[in-house]
């Protein structure tokens, strides 16, 4: 062989070797382009691997290919901090003993910051620590419409409108996904009662759709970018939402243009054919405990495990679907766990206690303050009385799957003793969540615990009662829904009981859901609490000895009666359906767009919240009297604090259109701004409304329209507390 030949042969073999690796190795190379990268590895894959992805492989993961270096995806709740870690298949916790994490406060507290800043806090924190425990998808937010009171699940969500948990979920969304986490935006959609969630058939009209249960879901997609999304357990219009033609082939893949990952609610898919071709990409939680590979449901037996693949084989499907899916999938992976320079994260850091501690500060919602009885400043009183069950119950464990195993949790009680010293600090339990209503001692426990709570409050200066509802089966918990909007284990009496004896009576209400308040008229100070995770009791110390003044505001209504709410006023069709079915009878008038409309009067409204100071709204003006369909409004108004104290008003924007041709709320929530304002200080607030922003859904031609003619701006302190209005028109 002469040299000239043996170097040809040399360099091919060098040339065939590098095209070769190089070709191989492309999806490895971080920085080629995401596409490229999927093209690559997808043609490096055999039928199997690609089905295999498209399935758990345990409770929170899914395979990877691992003949490839493709990492499998792991999973976790959300959305209020990162659940401990669980056996391979059971639901049950394997007892790590470095998973404890920071609770962040409840989605309902972050809503009512109506501050999408601490938005971006609070998911650059949870994604920290979702990153630091290795996860690639945070299962979180949930952006579910509050529909009613009843819901067992609204505190995972961020109340009753669209406009507010929208702003509220994009900054979230973007902060977790710095992290290299994807965010997995859920329920899609109209999960809005855990009641019959597994099977009950919505059905809702598309402007409803549109206007009220499906624009917190197009921003996590078309603004947050969300990586992933999760089909909610119940049906929309006769078809599971895990395989929903309508919601994820055309609505979330085709309008919105949705390139990430569909994950199933976990047990929500129930047929193959449907979500080969519906939209699902990843199928988890069909069946499993400890049924790995054995047993009649091994994961392999999932709808889009061998049922599928089988499928493809006999010629019953192709992978054109098969290969849409595994892309979505290696996206996911290639964004997050396969990503360049993502960050470590952080665990349980001081600075992700103190992110959890102000989200809950600007959350807490003062709702009532007559004579001053809030603040109560340290050294005020010699003696405060503590009563209630959730001044010591923990609230972060229970209530389903956000359910959390935590470093730690100052309860009300401690951060009271803390604030106040424990010489001053009185407690007494009141009423137990624990005793079982039909055993007779219950009662002789139940009347004790409220003799000596009367006792307690007897020989205090001011009482503090800290109830509401809590995370067991039947109160803020996933799975059911509560059987009424009253409140449990007797509080309602031992409430009245407190205030035949002191008068000097705050009640403090954990919960993520309105609760009847027969006792209103006669209390002077109510705070609404949430649940707050593990700086709970730091942040209502605060906030009581007046260190921070309350500026939350609802984001929900709280009707006086179940039958002022909209979902109620309808019979058993509307709520909660005849088991199989339910109509959302009353269409676009969800929350304060019902009351406002129907003439009801809330017990608090949306957007309702006070402050230790006060604040004069002045005057809204606009830029001009009459605007073209594409043009931007600009509005402005001063705000003034004519009180003595600093504080924080969040002022809000609604809009009318008086004259229509179709049904139109009363206002809707257009624009809403965080003002701070030092003791006697005036701002002017600057805000800018895209007119297009005005359009109703337009049902006949799907369109969003917006009709020449009169609309009204008005600036308001909440829906029910409307400052001063202007009118405009559009040409
Ligand atoms: C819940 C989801 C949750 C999943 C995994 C389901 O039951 O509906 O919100 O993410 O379980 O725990």
């Amino acid at each position: 062989m002469n040299l000239k030949f043996l170097c040809m042969v040399i360099s091919t073999y060098v040339m065939t070797f590098n095209t070769l690796f190089a070709q191989q190795a492309l999806y490895l190379d971080v920085h080629q382009p995401i596409d490229k990268r999927i093209e690559n590895a997808i043609s490096l894959m055999t039928v199997e691997e690609k089905v295999n992805m498209c399935h758990a492989q345990s409770k929170f993961s899914s395979p990877g290919v691992p003949r490839l270096g493709i990492p499998e995806i792991w999973m976790t709740d959300g959305p209020h901090g990162i659940r401990e870690e669980v056996f391979w298949d059971e639901w049950d916790g394997a007892k790590w003993t470095n998973d404890s994490c920071t609770a962040f406060p409840a989605l309902t507290c972050l809503a009512a910051s109506f501050n999408p800043e601490i938005s971006a806090l609070y998911g650059k924190s949870i994604g920290e620590e979702a990153r630091y425990r290795g996860k690639g998808v945070l299962l979180g937010p949930g952006v579910n419409i509050y529909r009613t009171p009843l819901n067992g699940r609204n505190f995972e969500y961020m109340g009753e409108d669209p406009y507010l948990s929208s702003r509220m979920a994009v900054p979230y969304i973007q902060a977790v996904q710095k992290n290299g986490v994807a965010a997995c935006v859920k329920h899609f959609a109209l999960n809005n009662q855990e009641k019959e969630r597994m099977s009950i058939n919505v059905e809702v009209s598309d402007r409803a759709l549109y206007e009220i249960y499906l624009p917190a879901f197009k921003a996590a997609v078309k603004e947050g970018k969300a990586w992933s999304i999760m089909g909610a357990y119940n049906q929309f219009r006769g078809q599971h939402c895990c395989h929903n033609d309508l919601l994820l082939n055309k609505i979330l893949k085709t309008d919105w243009k949705f390139d990430g990952a569909v994950i199933s609610d976990w047990g929500g898919v129930h047929n193959t054919e449907q979500s080969v071709y519906n939209g699902l990409d990843l199928e988890m939680g069909t069946w499993t405990n400890g049924l790995t590979t054995k047993g009649t449901s091994p994961y392999s037996s999932y709808y889009l495990a061998n049922p599928y693949l089988q499928g493809i084989k006999s010629g019953k499907f192709t992978t054109k679907e098969l290969d849409d899916k595994v892309r979505r999938l290696l996206r996911l992976i290639f964004r997050t766990t396969m990503a360049a320079n993502r960050p470590f994260g952080k665990f349980v850091s001081p600075e992700h206690s103190e992110a959890a501690r102000k989200i809950a500060e600007q959350g807490i919602v003062l709702l009532k303050n007559d004579k001053q009885t809030l603040p109560i400043p340290v050294g005020k009183y010699k003696r405060i009385a503590v009563i209630g069950d959730n001044a010591i119950k923990s609230l972060v464990i229970g209530g389903g799957s956000s359910s959390l195993k935590v470093a730690y949790e100052v309860t009300p009680l401690k951060g009271l003793e803390a604030k106040y010293g424990k010489d001053v600090i009185q407690f007494s339990k009141g009423y137990s969540s624990d005793l079982d209503d039909k055993k007779p001692e219950s009662k002789l426990i139940a009347d004790s615990l409220l003799a000596s709570a009367v006792e307690t409050a007897r020989n205090a200066d001011a009482v503090i009662f800290v109830g509401g509802l809590n995370k067991n089966w039947f109160q803020d918990s996933e799975g059911d829904d509560r059987q009424s909007m009253a409140l449990p284990y007797n509080q309602d009496k031992v409430i009245s009981s407190l205030l035949a004896t002191n008068k000097n009576l705050t009640v403090i209400l954990c919960s993520g859901n309105a609760v009847e308040m027969p006792w209103l008229s006669q209390i002077p100070a109510l705070l609404q609490a949430w649940y707050l995770g593990s700086e709970a009791g730091n942040a209502i110390a605060n906030i009581i000895s007046g260190e921070v003044n309350p500026s939350g505001k609802l984001p929900f209504s709280f009707p006086k009666k179940l039958e002022d709410n909209a979902a109620h006023s309808f019979g058993q069709m509307s709520y909660p359906g005849n088991s199989k079915k339910q109509e959302y009878k009353e269409d676009i008038l969800v929350g304060y767009r019902w009351f406002d409309t129907k003439k009801i009067v809330p017990q608090f409204a949306f957007g309702h919240g006070l402050s230790y100071t006060t604040f004069e709204y002045g005057k809204i003006a606009v830029d001009k009297k009459e605007y073209a369909k594409t043009d931007i409004v600009k509005l402005s108004f001063a705000i003034k604090n004519t009180g003595k104290t600093d504080g924080s008003e969040i002022a809000q924007i609604y809009v009318s259109q008086p004259k229509a041709s179709v049904l139109r709320p009363v206002k809707e929530l257009k624009a809403f701004r965080k003002v701070n304002l030092k003791a006697g200080e005036t701002q002017t607030v600057e805000i800018e409304i895209n007119v297009q922003d005005f359009a109703f859904y337009n049902d006949k031609t799907q369109t969003w329209d917006v009709e020449s003619g009169e609309f009204v701006l008005c600036n308001a302190a909440s829906s029910a507390n409307v400052k001063s209005k202007v009118t405009v028109s559009v040409k």
